[in-house]
């Protein structure tokens, strides 16, 4: 029987409806835990604080993959696989220069993702012993179709990849065709770090539900582009940086206060703050927060600080709402030169490697993912001719 004909499904057996799946358990994980009211995060057993201040964005690749650190061959190996992936197959590239240059970009990522499952030796087979072969292959590319879309769209030629380097330093080198300073790399590196993996997010779980009927990690990968680029999740972080810019185009002595309390007044949501698993200040927030305070001092953004702090305060003292990743992610990366409609790109860039890491992690367990609904309409019509309705 066809779903939408009633099934003889029992309502009453399943009276509750979790709207937004709220505090539904679907899945164990290795991946990361979140307490959200000490707003504590883990990535396979280490604290995002401890990986912050010691790890590289491709030793947190490899955790989320092998839920271990690398040993330094191990790590070297990694570090060789990413770099010799980077480059793009020349249809990619040719979509990159054809497609419109006002496109947005993530939707230019989702379709170049797409569009690599053909290219890939693998064809994206569905088989555990090619899985990290793939996570790699797909890690190393979605930097440089970011970057040449951005060189395109501001009709620069497009800068090959390195090489050499990080992950970090040949995306900032790519975009900007010179090579970047070590406080730059650094920075961009810990915004990977950060962004890399977060529990069951609308994205991952979009992965596995896609990976759950068995179909490739490209799918999987594409799906959750989609699911990210929504401003209600990755899509925040652009957000915010309009808002700042909004706040800028009244000048220096905006009211941000006014501005926030005005929004709420209205029953506007006010970007890149609020959590559904955090309940007190997301600790991601809390290291963008001091990176947004000092690139935004060395760049002579102060403004911009001045005004997310007004906006955090207002947002505690009205809401008791704190800010998640996206609200001081935005200045970091505009103090750092970047446009504000690629920061969810980034995000993706970054956030690729838990995906993966999900997609691999379901596949050694798998079950299809298959909730239901609990059908509210009418039941038992009569037919109605089209004539006569
Ligand atoms: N501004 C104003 N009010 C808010 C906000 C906000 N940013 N977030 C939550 N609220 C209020 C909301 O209006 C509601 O109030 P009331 O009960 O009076 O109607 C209450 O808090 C609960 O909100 P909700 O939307 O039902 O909560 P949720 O758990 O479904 O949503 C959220 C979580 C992240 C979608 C939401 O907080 C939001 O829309 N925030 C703004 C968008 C954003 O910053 N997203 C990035 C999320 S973190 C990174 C990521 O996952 O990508």
């Amino acid at each position: 029987m066809s779903e939408g004909i009633h099934t003889g499904f029992d309502e009453q057996q399943y009276p509750h409806i979790n709207r937004g799946l709220d505090g539904i358990v679907a899945f164990s994980t290795t991946k990361s835990f979140i307490d959200g009211q000490k707003g504590e995060l883990i990535y396979s057993g280490y604290l995002i604080d401890t990986l912050a201040e010691n790890a590289t964005f491709e030793e947190v690749c490899f955790l989320l993959w092998n839920d271990r650190l690398p040993n330094a061959k191990e790590l070297e190996s990694l570090k060789t696989l990413l770099i010799e992936n980077r480059e793009l197959p020349q249809p990619i590239l040719d979509y990159i220069n054809a497609t419109d240059k006002d496109a947005e970009p993530m939707a230019v990522l989702r379709t170049a993702v797409s569009m690599l499952a053909d290219f890939d030796d693998t064809k994206g087979k569905y088989d555990p012993t090619l899985f990290e072969g793939q996570a790699i292959a797909i890690t190393a590319k979605i930097p440089t179709i970011i970057a040449a879309f951005d060189r395109v769209r501001h009709g620069k030629d497009i800068v090959a990849p390195l090489k050499e380097g990080s992950t970090a330093y040949n995306f900032l080198y790519m975009l900007n065709g010179e090579k970047p300073g070590e406080q730059a790399e650094k920075t961009m590196d810990l915004c990977l770090i950060l962004h890399a993996e977060h529990g069951m997010n609308a994205s991952t779980f979009t992965a596995r539900t896609i990976g759950a009927t068995q179909s490739d990690m490209y799918s999987a990968i594409t799906g959750a582009i989609g699911a990210l680029k929504g401003p209600l999740h990755g899509g925040a972080n652009t957000a915010v940086m309009n808002t700042l810019l909004e706040l800028k185009e009244q000048g220096d002595d905006a009211d941000a206060v006014a501005f926030t309390k005005k929004k709420l007044e209205s029953k506007e949501k006010i970007m890149g703050f609020g959590h559904r698993v955090y309940k007190t200040f997301d600790p991601r927030a809390r290291l963008l927060q001091t990176m947004a305070k000092d690139l935004s001092e060395e760049t002579g953004h102060q403004e911009l600080y001045k005004w997310s702090m007004d906006m955090l305060n207002t947002m505690k003292n009205e809401k008791n709402i704190d800010p998640n990743v996206d609200f001081f992610s935005a200045t970091v990366y505009y103090s750092i030169g970047i446009q504000p409609d690629l920061y969810t790109t980034i995000f993706t860039m970054s956030r690729v490697s838990g995906w993966t890491g999900h997609y691999i992690e379901q596949a050694a367990n798998n079950r299809l993912i298959r909730p239901r609904a609990l059908y509210v309409g009418e039941k038992h019509l009569d037919w109605v001719p089209v004539e006569d309705r």
